[in-house]
């Protein structure tokens, strides 16, 4: 257990959050409401309170099967805002000053919402969050690993519509089986568009596949990476070449990627030097959130307040958040930290 000194110290630290997902993020109150408005035509409880026995993952694929039962629920523009907003909101209560939401418009496409729809109706959102709350939102539109109509519609929505807050091209859902390499035409046009990649890779399947993405998909982060631990080559290669992994804890542990926190391959990856920034992922779905997270990785990894302070300017480092952008919350890192560690007088 950490300190609760440094559990405060989390609380108000000014941070940057790189890998949580759009519809994963929604509050237990705001999924609730939602499986209320269509009640009978969904699995989902309509009681927050049942929630959290609704979010007991046997696996990765059980997860990823009431993952999709959630995402069923964003019907109408109006629930899409509403999620969107909510979770800004929440993301602002913990000082998260700047976050790259992973979205998934296929899921919602298929669910009848036109692109152009779609991509206003979060931008609005955004755009409102960040007047209402300070906090920046970028987003990161993900393929959900199915190859043919569902990638080529995601990079069609991205490419088509571009909207101003689009930075990167992700690649999520289902790992095992679903080879990277095959998405390799369509990270080549993203990037060609000034998109960046940060596809999902080692999360559940195996080295090869972060080989994968690094050398087919030109993956400048990777979304979990965690099985890299298991090929030194592959370590002293993201080392090397800066490449981050987006590691998510708790994540882990509920969806059983790994058997237990205290198994976790998070000191491996720092101890071999490679850089890694630590997130939620879906975080109301593991029943944490970004501090939890953080006090998490403080305990795996033994940090102080420094250290924890370092965290949050390893995110904002490895963030696609402009130069001034991103100087600027680093001295709001810097003057927090500082202020902190002043002797009580
Ligand atoms: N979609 C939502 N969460 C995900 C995860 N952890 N991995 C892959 N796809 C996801
Ligand atoms: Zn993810």
């Amino acid at each position: 257990m950490i300190s609760p000194r440094l559990t405060t110290f989390i609380a108000g630290l000014p941070k940057a959050e790189l890998h949580v997902h759009h519809i994963g993020a929604a509050s237990p109150r705001i999924v609730a409401e939602l499986a209320a408005r269509y009640e009978g035509s969904t699995p989902v409880p309509a009681d927050p309170a049942e929630l959290a026995a609704f979010y007991d993952f046997r696996d990765f694929a059980h997860f990823l099967q009431v993952y999709l039962q959630v995402v069923d629920l964003v019907r109408t523009p109006e629930d899409l805002w509403t999620l969107t907003y909510g979770v800004g909101g929440d993301l602002a209560a913990q000082q998260v000053r700047y976050a790259e939401l992973t979205v998934t418009p296929h899921s919602q496409l298929v669910r009848g919402f036109a692109p152009q729809e779609f991509c206003e109706v979060i931008e609005d959102a955004r755009r409102r969050i960040e007047a209402d709350f300070g906090t920046v939102l970028r987003w990161c539109y993900d393929i959900p690993g199915i190859p043919g109509p569902p990638a080529d519609q995601t990079l069609a929505i991205a490419l088509d519509q571009r909207p101003d807050g689009l930075v990167s091209l992700g690649l999520g859902g289902p790992e095992t089986g679903v080879s990277r390499s095959q998405f390799a035409p369509h990270f080549a046009a993203a990037r060609a568009a000034g998109l960046h990649s940060v596809p999902h890779a080692g999360e559940v399947t195996d080295a090869d596949y972060v080989w994968q993405a690094v050398r087919d998909l030109g993956a400048e982060r990777i979304a979990h990476g965690i099985h890299s631990v298991g090929d030194p080559a592959l370590l002293e290669h993201l080392a090397e070449h800066k490449i981050t992994l987006e590691v998510c804890p708790t994540s882990n542990v509920c969806t059983r990627a790994v058997p237990s926190l205290a198994e976790h391959p998070l000191p491996a990856l720092v101890a071999a030097g490679v850089p890694v920034t630590v997130n939620s992922d879906d975080p109301p779905m593991f029943g944490t959130d970004l501090n939890r997270e953080y006090a998490v990785a403080a305990e795996l990894l033994s940090l102080d307040e420094k250290g924890v302070a370092d965290l949050a300017r390893a995110a904002v480092d490895a963030s696609f958040l402009g130069t001034e952008g991103k100087s600027a919350l680093l001295a709001e890192i810097d003057a927090y930290a500082q202020n902190s560690s002043a002797p009580l007088t």
